[in-house]
């Protein structure tokens, strides 16, 4: 008994010597009061599904990003696959996305019975690249077994594609865009929201997100039928919402179920925090705006590290902060320079520099996953690492630094200065 106290008392003072390094996270959602008293609001109406809070939601969205609808559902993923239906794809469609993005965008491709098929991006901006969408429709088969019939470009990490040059290729070929901004709120192209100019734009409110809701999604559209079939979609196919149903005379009268749907509802607890979070969007996206250009200034000295680039006339979101790791070394400028073994190699040192960062208690993150190289779709499909060689340099090569808002300048230099040292040896 005493043996163990002893013992106790010496863990504790080890621990006092040496305290562990305080955590930089890799992002911090910006919750406080209001979010917990609308909650409680909630709690207290009885209304906790697809209500009134969720319905402000959506003219709260649908005002920011300056759509005629907004349609809330219970994540991004989701709404893409409502947006998939309503679009009218499905088995025998073939659906173009970029080869990197999070497994979400082509999960919810894979969900309709349609063939994701992926086109490799440009490094620069992370985001599809246009000119291989081109090539690639104009080297089809007409035997092709499945026919192209979509493009669902992606604002990576809050950059917008180059959706002038997606819409052209579109109208060219005859295809449908529909989009996944779901890391887009905030990011503009030359004056457009992210998620407008395609048939519907579809956001995640995840906590990896500038504004979030803990889970949730929403579809945005200018297309009056879209966002009727999207409606009905996401609650089961109902002919009639909740709303209708509760604030109509004689409330009891049921819906008719024309469509399959699905229950994609969010509900009113998530809606009631993103009306707080979308009052306070600006400000949120103003301070990571501060905080991405100070990483800009004080990433000058770490030439290892490629910040991330915003074209002009556009406005980056910074969802998140991904840079390149020794950029210069990976032969990128063409898939011709491309060797495996050095990205192999430059992919070990970025890892162990990851590593490094972590044990000092600075979280960072790769930017996202090169879809081809994970299991699913290497085995469905029968990829080869190099089919799409700027995807899988991304994948191994990207770094996300940690970004919120309100990280202290003490924090960026933190980090700044920590990889400095990682990178040094120290
Ligand atoms: C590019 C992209 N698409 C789709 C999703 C899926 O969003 P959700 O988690 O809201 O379903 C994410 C989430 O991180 C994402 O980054």
């Amino acid at each position: 008994m005493i043996e163990t106290k002893i013992e106790d008392t010496t863990a504790m003072v080890s621990t006092l010597k040496t305290p562990p390094p305080v955590k930089i996270p890799i992002t911090r959602p910006y919750f406080g009061q209001e979010e917990q008293q609308a909650v409680e609001e909630v709690l207290k109406s009885g209304w906790l599904v697809q209500g009134p809070k969720v319905q402000e939601f959506e003219r709260r969205v649908s005002e920011f990003v300056g759509c005629r609808h907004a349609i809330a559902t219970n994540s991004c993923t989701s709404a893409l696959h409502l947006s998939l239906i309503a679009a009218g794809i499905g088995p025998g469609d073939e659906v173009l996305l970029p080869s990197f993005t999070f497994i979400a965008t082509a999960n919810a491709v894979e969900y309709t019975g349609a063939k994701p098929v992926f086109i490799d991006i440009d490094l620069k901006s992370y985001n599809i690249d246009p000119a291989k969408i081109r090539s690639y429709l104009k080297t089809l088969p007409r035997n092709n077994p499945t026919w192209p019939k979509c493009i669902l470009p992606v604002s990576l990490f809050g950059l917008c594609p180059d959706m002038a040059e997606i819409n052209k290729i579109a109208r060219e070929f005859g295809l449908v865009v529909i989009e996944d901004a779901a890391c887009g709120l905030g990011a503009y192209r030359e004056g457009h929201h992210a998620g407008t100019e395609s048939l519907t734009g579809n956001f995640s409110f995840h906590p990896r997100k500038a504004v979030s809701t803990g889970e949730g999604g929403m579809v945005v559209t200018n297309d009056d039928t879209v966002a009727a079939t999207v409606r009905q979609l996401r609650d089961h196919g109902a002919s009639k919402t909740d709303f209708e149903r509760h604030l109509r005379q004689g409330g009891s009268l049921l819906p008719e179920y024309f469509l399959l749907g699905y229950n994609y509802r969010l509900t009113d607890i998530q809606g009631a925090i993103g009306n707080v979070q979308m009052s306070k969007a600006r400000e949120i996206l103003h301070g990571r705006h501060q905080a991405a250009e100070k990483y800009h200034r004080l990433l000058t000295t770490i030439p290892e590290l490629s910040p991330p680039h915003t074209p002009a006339n556009y406005i980056h979101a910074y969802q998140s902060y991904v840079c390149l790791f020794k950029a210069d070394r990976t032969g990128s400028d063409g898939d011709s320079d491309f060797d495996p073994e050095q990205i192999k190699k430059l992919n070990r040192e970025r890892n162990r520099l990851m590593a490094a960062l972590e044990k000092t208690g600075i979280s960072v993150r790769q930017g996202t996953h090169a879809v081809h190289t994970l299991a699913y779709y290497r085995q469905k499909y029968a990829f080869n690492d190099a089919d799409y060689p700027q995807a899988y340099i991304a994948d191994r090569l990207s770094i996300t630094l940690p970004l919120y808002h309100r990280m202290t300048e003490e924090e960026q230099i933190r980090v700044v200065q920590t990889i400095k040292a990682c990178l040094a040896g120290r």
